[in-house]
């Protein structure tokens, strides 16, 4: 079985997940920008103040967990960058979400190299990270799929291969965040009548959890955040408006006209735009109970 493994992008998910590959035994070599993010993953056993270069020579498999379709392609294709300093055999597997055009540049870049390249975005979430729960959807080489399973197994509970389509394991998580973006502007709407209502928010989430309203977002959304009045991410708003765009470009690349996921990305953007953009999705909540538009 594969030992060393490196890590790039220590941030609210890729933490967690570094750490469960310490706690199953793996070498783990981590690199983030933030070297607050670095001292803590060394404190916790990590080696840190590698390279770039020196990863790809150490490492058999590298995870990145990045936020922008930037930062991954700068730590991919970029100068200095994983390609360039590419060692044959070695393992890629990209957890971030980005534009499905990316998954395949980069697996081009790859495959040109003798290495394998696995895009294998997330969901479960903070909590799944650290809980060891989440679901990877993965496209890419089925044989490195099946080499990887290992440590796939040691960060989460659902691991699917999508298909060898590198692109493929996208396309299901921006359906996923699609229908997120949709939960959670609707619990936040909800919610919202619902306090002007002069309901017990904690009473109404006791019937609705076990009525139809019920739904995994709203559970996280208000159990997590809401009711707390605290928004630290978790998964901020400006990722998931990130995501709902690729979501669009994928619609519009399949020639399809979504009117009301359009309406959807232009109320996250609004939200990012009155400076709610690093604060978890579900301030959604605090946006829309702090409008003051009437219908009057
Ligand atoms: N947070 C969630 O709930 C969640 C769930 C599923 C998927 N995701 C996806 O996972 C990815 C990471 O999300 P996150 O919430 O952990 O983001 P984050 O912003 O908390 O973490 C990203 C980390 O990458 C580091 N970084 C940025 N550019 C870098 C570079 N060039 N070199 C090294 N490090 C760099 C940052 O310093 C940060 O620590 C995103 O693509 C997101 O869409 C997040």
């Amino acid at each position: 079985m594969k030992k060393n493994i490196g890590f790039i992008g220590l941030g609210n998910m890729g933490f967690p997940m570094s750490k469960n590959l310490l706690e199953s035994g793996f070498t783990v070599y981590g690199i983030d920008l933030n070297k607050e993010a670095e001292v803590k993953f060394e404190q916790l056993g990590g080696i840190i103040g590698v390279s770039i270069s020196n990863l790809v020579r150490l490492c058999d498999t590298i995870f990145t967990s990045l936020p922008s379709t930037n930062a991954v392609e700068a730590i991919y294709l970029g100068e200095e960058g994983i390609v360039e300093n590419s060692q044959p055999g070695t393992v890629l597997i990209d957890t971030s979400t980005v534009a499905p055009d990316l998954n395949k540049k980069i697996e081009k870049a790859v495959i040109n190299k003798g290495m394998y390249f696995l895009a294998a975005p997330v969901s479960g979430g903070v909590i799944g990270a650290v809980n060891k729960t989440l679901t990877f959807m993965v496209g890419g080489s089925k044989q490195a799929f099946e080499g990887s399973l290992p440590l796939f197994n040691a960060l989460g509970e659902n691991i699917f291969h999508v298909s060898e389509s590198v692109d493929s394991g996208t396309a299901v998580k921006l359906i996923n965040n699609l229908l997120i973006g949709f939960y959670t502007a609707g619990v936040g709407e909800a919610l919202n009548l619902a306090k002007k209502s002069n309901l017990d928010l904690e009473k109404l989430f006791d019937m609705l959890n076990v009525s139809y309203g019920q739904s995994r977002i709203y559970e996280r959304n208000y159990k997590s955040f809401i009711a707390n009045d605290n928004y630290e991410p978790g998964f901020a708003l400006k990722l998931l408006r990130k995501d709902l765009g690729f979501a669009l470009d994928l619609a519009e690349q399949n020639q399809l006209d979504l009117p009301i996921s359009k309406v959807l990305f232009q109320m996250y953007e609004e939200a990012e735009k009155s400076g709610f953009g690093e604060k978890d999705m579900a301030v959604v909540f605090k946006k829309i109970s702090e409008q003051k538009t009437s219908i009057l």
